[in-house]
């Protein structure tokens, strides 16, 4: 009984290793399927039954936007071979219909499939929302892979995905934000201001607790994504939260870079201009 038990794990041990390589093919079997509109392709990535939510309704894939070719401008994915996780941004602004996409997926990694995949589909009349801007905005920046000796750890990476959502709902967290001081919000920058320090100074309201927080981390790229549940700034309105999607470029313990995209739910998102607009 013992022996075989000690035998289990060990096997499960050695399958659970889950490859870059794998969530690679995985991400660009996803970017693929979208690209043609093929939604049957993702289904050699899942299990039978296994959930996709579409800003956080589930939705059978052939009732999704994975069933519409879109035109992509441009595509990111990082890949989490700790969680077995994905994350791809999807920028599709020349497509007729213009999009914004984040997907994150989640993998088994003994069976190689996935056992959750959800998105975040962002168009006209979202937070925001200008594929064009998101395009143009997104187009200097340099995402690429950083050097071993200079990769800071995941624990350090996620920290600061955390520090920014936690920062909504204490004024005392200190997020640490670098140059160059600008958040890609929907499709527009939203600045904040440089200190002689180098450090960058943001607008926050500090009574919003952001639950509902789902992480791919990719130490090889500083890259965290969190999926969240985004209150409105009004709980007595009784809005839900809003689907919502922050991913982070982290470079030598500091944040660099910041994308949203944010499915409004209720008109205004529950949140108004207040914040997060080109400020
Ligand atoms: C992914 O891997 C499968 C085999 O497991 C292969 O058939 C397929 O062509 C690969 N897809 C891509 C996009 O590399
Ligand atoms: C979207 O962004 C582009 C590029 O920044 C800008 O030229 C355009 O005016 C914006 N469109 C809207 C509707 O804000
Ligand atoms: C607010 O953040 C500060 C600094 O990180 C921390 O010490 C404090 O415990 C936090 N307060 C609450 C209520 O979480
Ligand atoms: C936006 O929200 C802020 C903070 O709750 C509030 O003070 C302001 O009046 C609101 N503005 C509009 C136009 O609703």
């Amino acid at each position: 009984m013992l022996s075989s038990l000690i035998l289990l794990s060990l096997a499960t041990a050695i399958s659970a290793e889950c490859h870059r390589e794998f969530l690679k093919n995985s991400t660009d079997t996803y970017i693929n399927a979208q690209t043609l509109g093929q939604y049957e392709n993702v289904k050699s990535l899942i299990f039978d039954f296994a959930p996709y939510n579409e800003n956080n309704i589930p939705t059978a894939l052939e009732g999704g936007i994975l069933a519409t070719p879109i035109k992509i401008d441009f595509a990111r994915s990082v890949h989490d071979t700790v969680q077995c996780a994905t994350f791809t941004e999807l920028i599709a602004a020349s497509n007729p219909h213009p999009y914004v996409i984040h997907t994150r997926m989640e993998f088994d990694a003994n069976k190689m499939k996935a056992s959750r995949i959800e998105s975040i589909v962002t168009d006209k009349g979202d937070w925001l929302f200008n594929a064009t801007g998101t395009l143009a905005l997104n187009e200097p920046e340099k995402w690429d892979a950083i050097p071993k000796a200079q990769q800071d750890s995941r624990a350090v990476i996620q920290s600061i995905g955390d520090a920014y959502f936690d920062r909504f709902g204490n004024v005392s967290v200190v997020v640490p934000w670098g140059p160059p001081c600008y958040r890609v919000e929907g499709g527009l920058p939203a600045k904040g201001t440089l200190t002689a320090s180098g450090d960058c100074v943001m607008e926050w309201p500090s009574t919003i607790h952001v639950p509902y927080r789902r992480y791919v981390v990719d130490e090889q790229y500083g890259v965290v994504s969190l999926f969240v549940g985004f209150p409105g700034l009004d709980r007595t309105q009784g809005e839900d939260p809003m689907p919502d999607s922050h991913v982070f470029r982290v470079e030598g313990g500091k944040l660099k870079y910041l994308h949203t995209a944010s499915a409004c739910v209720v008109e205004g998102c529950g949140l108004n201009s207040t914040f997060g607009g080109g400020l």
